[in-house]
């Protein structure tokens, strides 16, 4: 088993310099690839430090190569690489710029590919499937190039992409990393919790996006941590307001807008429901949920007394939801 992942480790190290090859060292990949990484204000030295790569836009370009270098077709078809369709093989990354996903050490576990052309069809991003190596819910985006930042900083922002990764860097905020589009885990936490206690959310500048994702944040406070949030302004994400704002710009706006979580939800929720006294009951349950996640006895103490004044509820009602809850639990 440990040869196989190896193999798997190998294969996917081959692809990241097959792709970085491709974009840095051929006509189509110049062209194509990386005019779209510098149209969207990539230099040079951020591409190379990301690793960032292209796929050629035909069927079997990377998949031929890598089986004449004596690849095998099992460990590119365990790594997604390959679809493998017995009589034919495709690259399932075809006409992608290509995102290397790199483990805690800087292996390349896996891939994401963003396609170039704004057909609403396709997946804008593929990501590489689950393998020996590449576990998504254990995995965070940029992990490796923010380790030393996030003890340094004792700070780490998470963010919903690639991108936002990538242009933080640029700008200058290298405390920074993913979970890459998918709901958080408490193993992707834990990642981040032996860096530093502090997580700021960076949501990106779309409601209904930020509302869904508030509940996956309780994972955070029941390990413990500090959780603050940010948004940003509507239509804009950490991407594009990096890539449009200076470093003391950034900065400034990162520490005026953070937020602790759990004011920051009472408000959310007291503003989603203040004219609906039945809405309001849920919205009490909702917070003392989150706050009965919090290990510390003082801690949730005090957030009771804020989010009363916060929500205009009386402490008693929100002591007594508190009690029942934690009740329940031990
Ligand atoms: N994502 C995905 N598949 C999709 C859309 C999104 O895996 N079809 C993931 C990607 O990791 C993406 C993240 O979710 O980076 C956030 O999605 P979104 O905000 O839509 O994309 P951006 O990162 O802003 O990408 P871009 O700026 O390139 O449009
Ligand atoms: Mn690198
Ligand atoms: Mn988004
Ligand atoms: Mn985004
Ligand atoms: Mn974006």
């Amino acid at each position: 088993a440990q040869d196989k992942r190896e193999s798997l480790y190998l294969v996917s190290e081959y692809a990241n310099t097959y792709f970085k090859h491709i974009l840095h060292k051929t006509d189509k990949g110049k062209s194509i690839g990386l005019s779209y990484f510098k149209e969207r204000g990539f230099t040079e030295e951020t591409i190379k430090k990301f690793d960032l790569g292209y796929c050629t836009d035909s069927w079997s370009a990377f998949t031929d190569e890598a089986l004449k270098k004596g690849y095998k077709l099992e460990f590119l078809a365990e790594t997604g690489l390959t679809i493998d369709k017995g009589d034919k093989q495709f690259d399932r990354f075809k006409g992608r710029v290509m995102f290397p996903i790199q483990s805690m050490s800087g292996r390349v576990l896996g891939f994401g590919g963003r396609i170039l052309t704004n057909d609403k069809k396709a997946a804008k991003y593929l990501n590489s499937p689950e393998s020996d190596i590449y576990h998504k819910s254990k995995v965070l985006y940029g992990i490796y190039h923010a380790k030393q930042s996030i003890a340094k900083e004792d700070n780490c922002y998470l963010v919903e992409g690639y991108t936002d990764v990538i242009q933080f860097h640029q700008t200058g905020v290298k405390n920074v990393v993913s979970s890459s589009g998918t709901a958080l885990t408490s193993d992707q936490i834990r990642l981040i919790n032996r860096l530093t206690k502090n997580i700021t959310v960076l949501f990106d500048g779309d409601a209904a996006g930020m509302r869904a994702s508030l509940r996956g944040i309780d994972l955070i406070l029941e390990q413990g941590m500090n959780v603050k949030v940010c948004t940003f302004p509507e239509g804009e994400d950490p991407d594009s307001f990096a890539k449009t704002n200076t470093l003391e710009e950034l900065e400034h706006y990162l520490n005026e807008n953070a937020k602790d979580f759990i004011q920051f939800k009472a408000s959310v929720l007291y503003e989603d429901s203040k004219n609906d006294p039945i809405k309001k009951a849920e919205t009490i349950s909702d917070i003392i949920n989150s706050i009965a996640k919090i290990p510390d006895r003082i801690k949730r103490e005090v957030y009771i007394q804020e989010c009363s004044r916060i929500m205009d509820i009386s402490e008693g009602v929100l002591f007594s939801t508190l009690a029942q809850l934690t009740q329940k639990e031990n």
